[in-house]
């Protein structure tokens, strides 16, 4: 299947489903550009396959819990405030005739008028008060977390650092892993504008703002895959900007962890040489390799992930292809430049040796 698909079937054309050649299609690249990468930018958002579950409603970690307890809470006190006040409007309708003495209005403005939404207003506020210590991140459980997890965001991606005591840094990006039953500290931060981190199964969400680090402290109750979008448009491909938080038992995440951290273990091969050669180690790093590059997110383990883009692509051979050759058009106003000019087959070797790296 060639690398570029065309979006839009163009007039003439033979190819079967309305995919073109790369050569085809650089024939007739220089179209409507535009409006074509406006298409494939509807066509890519609302095709971005699931990257998990992704309601604060069900939740999986203790702090979503106490905010899906406060909103059905909220929900029920004002259901029942919403019939107390229909009920007296009713009331008010069916008994019109019929003129109160004073004493009694008084009374009943002054019970139902004031008492009552003040008491229930302060009930309300003094059960979220009593959520809120649980919701921060210096709240006494802060002490227990033996990880941190630095995120920054940039445009339009997530570059994700572990921090254990003791341990060495182990850089990653685009997804975010966490041990079931321990508590995790995120600090967040962003290097160009701001975005703000969000994972609704297991907690609140957290602006990410450049020149100041943001705390955000969670704790997994279940094990599970969860959709975590970037909450605050950050430019034109926001809608793109997303990962998957993967929520592991304790132990299968120190497995990961310890993998993660050890180097990429590439085998030689074209994809490899071509990967140097196009210059792409500026920009990415695989440790274990030439590629140093701080610029994109590094590609140590880049096979292992569940998605590739920041949640846009599915992780397979032919995606990486894809979204080697046109990320203009993938993912509109990334920083990575398109790298349509090289011939199919070396886009292809570049993506096998990338998928290969688990
Ligand atoms: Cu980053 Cu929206």
């Amino acid at each position: 299947m060639p690398i570029l698909r065309a979006r839009a079937r163009p007039t003439g054309a033979a190819e079967k489903g309305g995919a073109l050649t790369l050569a085809s299609r650089r024939a007739r690249n220089n179209g409507s550009q535009s409006g074509r990468r406006l298409c494939v930018a509807f066509l890519t958002v609302t095709s971005v396959p699931a990257l998990g579950q992704a309601s604060a409603l069900d939740p999986a970690g203790a702090e979503a819990s106490s905010i899906a307890t406060l909103f059905w809470a909220m929900v029920v006190g004002g259901a029942l405030l919403w019939l107390f006040v229909v009920s007296l409007m009713l009331y008010g309708i069916r008994r019109r005739r019929r003129v109160h003495d004073e004493w009694t209005a008084g009374r009943l403005i002054f019970w139902a008028g004031a008492v009552f939404p003040v008491v229930t207003l302060f009930l309300l506020l003094g059960y979220a008060l009593w959520l809120m210590p649980q919701l921060r991140p210096w709240a006494p459980a802060q002490a227990a977390a033996t990880l941190r997890i630095e995120v920054e965001g940039r445009q339009f991606w997530w570059r994700a650092v572990y921090h254990r005591p003791g341990d060495q840094p182990v850089v990653t990006a685009n997804e975010i892993r966490l041990p079931v039953g321990e508590r995790v500290e995120f600090t967040l931060t962003s290097s160009d504008v701001i975005h703000s981190f969000w994972i609704p199964p297991l907690g609140g969400k957290m602006d990410m703002i450049p020149g100041r680090t943001n705390r955000l402290s969670i704790l997994a109750t279940k094990p599970g895959t969860f959709r975590g979008p970037c909450a605050e448009f950050c430019g034109a491909s926001h809608a793109l900007m997303a990962f998957s938080a993967i929520s592991m038992e304790p132990e299968a995440f120190r497995s990961w962890l310890a993998a993660e951290a050890g180097p990429a273990r590439p085998q030689p091969s074209d994809g490899a040489r071509l990967f140097v050669e196009n210059g792409c180690g500026a920009c990415h790093t695989i440790r274990g390799t030439a590629a140093s590059g701080e610029v994109g997110p590094d590609l140590t383990h880049v096979g292992s992930r569940l998605m590739i883009g920041a949640g846009t692509l599915p992780n397979t051979e032919e995606a990486i292809a894809r979204f080697i050759a046109e990320p203009d058009v993938v993912k509109p106003g990334s920083t990575m430049p398109p790298f349509r000019m090289l011939p199919e087959t070396e886009i292809r070797a570049m993506a096998a040796y990338l998928k290969a790296l688990q």
